[in-house]
């Protein structure tokens, strides 16, 4: 039994280095401290010499030493994490990167930052490392026929980059694994299924025809205007109509629409997030004001995609009958959502539930939005393959002013410039995974498991060993005869494996009937004084957003 008032800490420490168990220190402290207190109990000298304040520095120095030892822990596992990183890239060179760093200095956000990661690749073909911050590296791989090992493998998401995310849109389609993936996919593809895609073609026109009568005062004035913002309202209006039935008329209600806001906050800060080293950790994250704006953000979206799934209940028990849908209105994708079962007649969670439309809500839209911005950019700055589809649209529309599901196979010509962009410009410029196994590629290089594996679209689509004159706009790679000659991994806006887009086709529908719609009314022309300055933000997006004037258009 320690006597009242010995160095009960210096005990403590004495056994402290030589543990490495934090929870044994603990342990050990709270059996000193059950001994001190029968001591006191036992000894009347403890209460003849009160001594009120050493009890509580030894909390305090016993729960200093449990942080640090905590510290020291995170600090060996970090370290030794950085050694089986750079172990398992050896054979990947790639840019020079700092120690502390890695190559967060040289991502400066200033429009230049793709174009580098392009250039490092023509320095390191195939793929090669990047370094977020000393401990979390990259291999980034930028060749068909790399992706094509990551892509056809079962490989999950990699828990860091989509966690960050996964605070927004929980553990959905898009960052779920295993087998709660596989239901999930299972249960969320008869949404897509083409008698489910048909009525949206009329949804999409109406949003699109919304965006365009805004448009006639820029036409009537002549002046250049910022596309992007346009085009993501008309893309929410359209996913928020065609997968929730949501007439929200968000493109027309004034003021800034809140959920975009939040959307728009959300993206910046999971990317700040991302390169920001100290963010990557939980804590510091959410007690920083950074932290504060996303939980902020956060609960402004989730409090939209909430309120859109009350709605459906209550309408669903108001229909009552879930066959019954089809009679008052198209069968829409939350309705497949809520009525789907698996084979144990288990649907989805109200978690689950969430997690799925706000993944759809954010990948149906902010994608969307971003190939779309750069389709009529793309077509601005290209005005002979602009007439060219405009001749084949009024061709196929033949004086109607309403586009159907059947033109959508009638416009070879517009689809090919539309693939063209998507090549130019992703709306997903990139993608990782983690390996859970060591992964060798075709030129025998191996991967050693958990290692991160992010994939640049962009870099596949600018890699100048796959695409002749690779930033020039042709839409002639993508006549059949040229397609046939590549790798089908050399173009993958939508990636590739059982991990690909579900919503492709409604993306490719909706982008066909919008850009149609368009060129049939406006004649789209580029503004040289605002060329976008790209940004890889989740989505692609131009830091000085997308800048286009319209007029007209002669269709006679
Ligand atoms: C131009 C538009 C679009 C592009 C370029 C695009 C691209 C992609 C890409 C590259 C992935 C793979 C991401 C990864 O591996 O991390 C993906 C996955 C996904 N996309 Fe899209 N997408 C688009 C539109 C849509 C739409 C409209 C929806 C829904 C309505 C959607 C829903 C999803 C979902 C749920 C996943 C996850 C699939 C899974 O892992 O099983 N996307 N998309």
């Amino acid at each position: 039994m320690e006597p009242v008032g010995a160095p009960f800490h210096s005990g403590l420490l004495r056994h402290t280095p030589k543990r490495r168990n934090v929870p044994g220190c603990r342990a050990h402290l709270f059996r000193r401290l059950q001994g001190q207190a029968a001591a006191s109990m036992e000894s009347p000298a403890a209460f003849r010499v009160p001594n009120p304040g050493w009890p509580h520095t030894h909390h305090w120095v016993a729960v200093a030493a449990v942080c640090l030892a905590a510290v020291a822990w995170k600090l060996a596992a970090l370290l030794a994490q950085r050694r089986r990183a750079l172990r398992s890239v050896e054979s990947f060179p790639g840019p020079r990167a700092h120690w502390l760093f890695g190559n967060v200095r040289e991502i400066k956000r200033d429009g230049t930052d793709l174009d580098r990661v392009v250039k490092w690749g023509e320095q390191h073909p195939y793929a090669f490392p990047l370094w977020f911050g000393p401990f979390v590296c990259y291999l980034n791989i930028h060749h068909p026929d790399y992706v094509k090992t990551v892509w056809t493998s079962s490989e999950p998401k990699d828990r860091l980059a989509y966690s960050f995310i996964e605070a927004w849109i929980g553990d959905g389609l898009l960052v779920s694994k295993g087998q709660k993936w596989f239901r999930h996919r299972r249960l969320l593809t008869p949404g897509f299924h083409y008698e489910v895609l048909k009525p949206y073609v009329n949804l999409v026109s109406a949003s699109t025809t919304t965006m365009l009568d805004k448009w006639e005062r820029y036409a009537k004035s002549n002046e250049s205007f910022e596309l992007f913002e346009h085009v993501s309202l008309m893309t929410l209006d359209s996913i928020l109509k065609c997968a929730f039935s949501d007439d929200s008329r968000c493109q027309t209600e004034s003021g800034t629409n809140a959920y975009i806001k939040a959307v728009y906050e959300l993206s910046y800060l999971v990317n700040l997030r991302f390169r920001t080293f100290p963010y990557h950790s939980d804590l510091l994250f959410y007690l920083s004001p950074h932290g504060f704006r996303f939980r902020k953000a956060c609960k402004v979206a989730h409090g939209h995609t909430e309120e859109v799934i009350r709605k459906r209940k209550e309408a669903l028990k108001e229909e009552n009958r879930p066959d019954g849908i089809q009679a008052k209105r198209n069968k829409d994708f939350l309705d497949i959502l809520l009525l789907a079962r698996d084979e144990n007649q288990q649907g989805l969670s109200d978690k689950d539930l969430r997690a799925e439309v706000d993944t759809f809500m954010f990948e149906g839209h902010d994608t969307t939005a971003s190939g779309l911005s750069f389709i009529l950019y793309s077509l601005a700055c290209q005005p002979e393959h602009q007439r060219l589809c405009r001749e084949e649209i009024l061709r196929t529309l033949d004086g109607r002013d309403s586009f159907s599901w059947e033109d959508l196979g009638k416009i070879p010509y517009t689809t090919m410039c539309i693939k063209e962009s998507l090549r130019l410009y992703p709306p997903v410029p990139g993608a990782s995974r983690v390996t859970t196994k060591p992964m060798t590629f075709f030129d025998g290089r191996t991967l050693q498991a958990g290692c991160y594996v992010g994939t640049s679209v962009f870099g596949i689509h600018r890699n100048a060993a796959v695409w002749e004159n690779p930033n020039v706009f042709d839409p002639l790679r993508f006549l059949p005869e040229n397609v046939s000659k590549r790798s089908p991994h050399a173009f993958v806006p939508f990636s590739a494996g059982p991990r690909n887009c579900i919503g492709q086709t409604f993306a490719m529908n909706e982008l066909k009937v919008a850009t149609a719609l368009t060129l049939k009314r406006y004649q789209l022309i580029e503004d040289p004084t605002q060329k976008p300055k790209l940004l890889a933000q989740l989505v692609l997006r131009s830091i000085n957003g997308i800048h286009i004037r319209v007029k007209a258009a002669d269709v006679q």
